[in-house]
Parts: structure tokens; sequence; C-alpha cells
């Protein structure tokens, strides 16, 4: 190989495309130094041309070369894909795991006790580049490990790092949480319809309203409920919906919706 490999992918799928154009934009990228595995032949054609980035159909070729590897298949492939890349990952290996439901635990018994290993939780808004990730760090992973997988999630997104006791909080709220706004969205581009507008004036006022509204509650960093206290004056038109909203049962929908997924995460992660 001519350049040495930095990085690594198992799996070149939708989310592993989102971290890659996520690094791509960082200043020291350099993409003939990834080196991606994925089964899909065409898939890996189409990623070598769109980003200059090296591709194989062999896992264990990565497995063998590249220092930081981002586990990005199916949770349902794990265990074939460990089969197959085990007995190359060494300690000198660091392996970033944002497969759903698969513990620290679970990872280390798959890959090995040698690899440094650490979860990630994303979002579907990674491919926005308005990510979410969870990171949790194996005990055996570094500070300096952590600070590098940030930065480069960080350019898809933000970050946090979480325990991983939190993790199943976490895919309830930000990992399944883009279908929960989006229901959010078609209820208000429905409400909006339902008042006379055509559908997709009401769906692109529903959506830019939230985005703006998100864009300024981080901008501006406000108290939530000072918040909306200031926008619905008395008498006024929000407040007059906002009653509404405070005697339905939303709180109480929306903590029960969280609780599901969250309780579904365990279930699945055992
Ligand atoms: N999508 C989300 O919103 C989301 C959110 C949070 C976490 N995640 C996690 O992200 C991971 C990736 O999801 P995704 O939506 O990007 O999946 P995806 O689009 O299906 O991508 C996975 C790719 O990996 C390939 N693959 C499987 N085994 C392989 C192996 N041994 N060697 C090389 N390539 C292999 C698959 O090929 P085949 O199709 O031939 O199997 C597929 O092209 C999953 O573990 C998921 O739990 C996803």
């Amino acid at each position: 190989m001519k350049t040495k490999v930095k990085m690594g992918f198992f799996g070149a799928g939708k989310m592993a495309e989102g971290i890659l154009a996520a690094a791509a934009q960082l200043k020291d990228f350099d993409p003939s130094t990834v080196f991606m595995a994925e089964k899909v032949p065409a898939r890996a054609a189409e990623l070598e041309k769109k980003y200059g980035v090296r591709t194989t159909h062999d896992a264990r070729a990565v497995a063998q070369t590249a220092p930081l590897i981002f586990l990005a298949v199916r949770p349902q492939d794990l265990a074939a894909l460990a089969a197959e890349v085990k007995p190359f990952l060494t300690a000198r290996t660091l392996v970033v795991s944002i497969a759903a439901g698969k513990s620290l635990a679970t990872l280390k018994k798959a890959l090995g006790k040698e690899v440094r290993l650490v979860r990630v939780m994303p979002n579907l808004a990674l491919r926005a580049k308005e990510g979410m990730c969870a990171i949790c760090p194996a005990k055996n992973a570094t500070p300096a490990d952590v600070r590098k997988v940030a930065k480069i999630l960080n350019a898809a997104g933000r970050t946090v790092v979480l325990p991983e006791r939190n993790f199943d909080a976490v895919t309830a709220l930000s990992g399944s949480g883009p279908a929960f706004f989006a229901y959010m969205e078609q209820a208000m581009a429905a409400g909006g319809e339902a008042l006379g507008l055509p559908a997709d004036a009401a769906r692109l006022l529903a959506e830019q309203t939230m985005l703006g509204t998100a864009a300024y509650l981080r901008q501006s960093g406000a108290d939530l409920e000072a918040f909306i206290s200031g926008v619905a004056t008395p008498g006024g038109t929000t407040a007059a919906g906002m009653d509404v909203m405070r005697a339905s049962d939303f709180t109480t929908i929306v903590a029960r919706t969280l609780k599901a997924a969250a309780d579904r995460s365990a279930e699945l992660g055992k």
C-alpha cells in the first residue's frame, strides 16, 4: 500500500458514509489514508469514486492495517465480522463501535480483550452533519483515544461522553429521537393543513420552525420555561395554544414514548 492507513471501517453503509463525510471536512484529512471494508462491490466503488478512499471486500485487511477502525456493520452481522477479524486485533487497534445495542462487554467478548474499545450511539442526523453521538470508552481506552474519536464525530454534529448505563436512555432520546421529532413535525404540518395551508407550505412552515427554534435555543442558551413564557404573552395566540398543550397529556405521552424505547433497547441488548 502506498500511503499509511490511519482510519478504517468495517462496513461502508449509510452511517459509515456520514462519519467519513464529516472526517473529510477536517483540515488534516487525507482520503488515501482511509481503508474501508465493504461486502457490496457497487457500494465500495461508489465511495472510492466519491471520496477517493481505498476499499476492500476483506475486513481482515482493514483489521491488519488500520490503527483506528469504525465498526459500522448492522448489529446482527457483528458475530460473523468478529469471527473474521478477531485474530488480527491487538492492543494497538482502537475499535469504535456504532452498532446499536452492542455493549462493551459483548464487543470485548467478540473482538478480544486486547483491543481498545469505544462504544458510540450515533443518530441519523449525522448524515446532515447535525448528529448527536454519545461516547463511552472501555476501561482500556485512553483519554487520547476519546479525544480522537470526539474530534472526528464533532465534525458530524455534537458529542457527549456518558457512562454505559445511560445508553438505553440515549438510544431512546437521541437515537430514536429523529423519528419522534419527525412525528411532531407531521402533526404540526397536518394541523396547518387543517387550517387551510397547502401541504408543501405546511411542511416547510413546520420544519423551518423546528429548525429555527432549535438554532435559537442553542445560540441563546435560553431557559426553556422562560422562553415559552416569553413567547406566550398573556391573552395572545401562543398562550391560547399553550393552554391546550398544558391541559393535555403531552408531557406524559412523551415520557412514556421514551420509556418504551429505552425498555426495548434494554431488551435488545440482552
Ligand atoms: N441508521 C441509524 O439511524 C443508526 C443509528 C444508530 C446506530 N446505528 C448503527 O450503525 C450501524 C450501521 O448502520 P447502517 O444503517 O449504516 O447500516 P448499513 O447501511 O446496512 O451498512 C452496513 C454495511 O456493512 C456491510 N457489511 C456487513 N458485514 C460486513 C463484513 N463482514 N465486512 C464488510 N462489510 C460488511 C453491509 O453489507 P451487506 O448489506 O451485504 O450486509 C452494509 O453495506 C448499525 O450497527 C446500526 O445499529 C444506525
